[in-house]
Formats: C-alpha cells, structure tokens, sequence
C-alpha cells in the first residue's frame, strides 16, 4: 500500500485531489474528494475517456497517459503522468497562470491555446472537458508553452440526450469545436474579470 502525506498533494478539483506518487515523481495519484458519487466515479471516467482515447490515436503527447489504480492509505487512485516544466517543476494550469501571474502575456497564452484547439481539431482529437482548470502549459527550455490536458473523463461522460457525438465524427468534430470556442472565450472572461466564475 502507498502512504501519502499532505505536503505530496499538488492541486484538488472539484471532484478529486491530485497527489505526487511518493516513489516516482514523473506520477501522479488521483483520489476522489469525499463520498459522493461524482467523486467516486470520476476515476473509472478518466481511465474509460483515457481508453477511448487510446483506441482511436497511437500517440498522443498532448494528455497526461493513466496507467490504472493504485491502493493507497487515502483509497484507491488512479496514476497518470505528472506533467513538469523544462525547469522540473509541476506545470501550472491555464487558470492558475491567470489567477496568479499578473504579468503573464495573455495574447501568447491565447496564440498557444487557438493553435493547439487547431491541432485537436485538425487530428479529430476529441477532448471535451477543455476549460482553463483541464490544461496546464509545459513551459519549455526556449520559454515556449505546450498545452497538456490533464483531465479526460469528459471524453466518456456524455450528458447529451441522444449521444450523437460519441458515435458520429461530424457531430464529435462540431461539439469539440463548440468546446475550443468556450475555452478561449473563459480564458478571456477570466482575464478580464480577474476572478472565477
Ligand atoms: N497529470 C497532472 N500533472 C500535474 N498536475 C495535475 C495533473 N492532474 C491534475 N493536476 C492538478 O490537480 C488539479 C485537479 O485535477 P483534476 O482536474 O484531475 O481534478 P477534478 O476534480 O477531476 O477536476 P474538475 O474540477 O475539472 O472536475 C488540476 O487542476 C491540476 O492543478
Ligand atoms: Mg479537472
């Protein structure tokens, strides 16, 4: 069994805390956060998204690969890669970037999302749960930025009535393209706003 500390907790979402794995520090461990059901499912919804991901491309560097469950002293979690920088340390998410580098150069951060939406879309990717929490930016060595998607479950949780965009690419490639508009339009909305919605 994995022991995990609190000073090896990175980040919480909404439905799940993000721990470094304690043995291997290119891993990271996901736990639900609390009992409820979302939290719980969340996990088997990422290593599913993650799967359906998998059948469709043979490599994808853009996501954060899973490699299943571990048990450890905080519950059973899923390991998926921890994205760094260049630098070693762990990527920050867009929205993290926004809400706490002041100086950050939005007009870059946005010439880098509108060009990886263009490569997902060019490559019939299909990533949903695209919004400012669900990305971080890798920087690299020459101060570029490459987005990694941290959180699949969106690719398998779909809310739509008839789930149109699971099975047909027309109906996949128009909603992925509804979820780059959205992104970049929070990304702005949060800028400006300076605060979360
Ligand atoms: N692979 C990773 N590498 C680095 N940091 C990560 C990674 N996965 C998650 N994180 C950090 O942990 C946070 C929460 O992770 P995640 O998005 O998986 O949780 P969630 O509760 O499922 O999210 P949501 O609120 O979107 O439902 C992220 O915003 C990010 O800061
Ligand atoms: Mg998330």
């Amino acid at each position: 069994m994995i022991s995990l500390e609190s000073s090896d907790l990175i980040s919480t979402g909404t439905v799940r805390d993000c721990y470094l794995h304690p043995n291997n520090p290119n891993l990271v461990i996901k736990l639900p956060a609390g009992e409820k059901r979302e939290a719980r499912l969340a996990n088997i919804r990422e290593l599913r998204g993650y799967q359906i991901l998998m059948r469709e491309h043979v490599d994808l560097f853009c996501i954060s690969h899973c490699y299943g469950f571990v048990t450890t002293d905080r519950g059973t979690g899923l390991v998926c890669d921890c994205i760094r920088d260049d630098t070693g340390a762990v990527s920050k998410t867009i929205r993290n970037i926004i809400a706490t580098e002041s100086e950050c150069d939005i007009r870059y951060n946005l010439q880098v999302v509108e060009e990886f939406c263009n490569l997902l879309i060019s490559k019939n990717i299909f990533l949903f749960d695209l919004n400012p929490g669900n990305i971080v930016l890798k920087r690299m060595d020459d101060g570029t930025y490459q987005p990694v998607v941290i959180d699949l479950k969106g690719r398998y949780e779909n809310h739509e009535f008839i789930p149109l965009s699971s099975h047909i690419a027309y109906f996949a490639r128009k909603k992925l393209r509804r979820r780059c508009d959205e992104l970049i339009d929070r990304i702005l909305v949060y800028r400006n706003k300076g605060f979360w919605l």
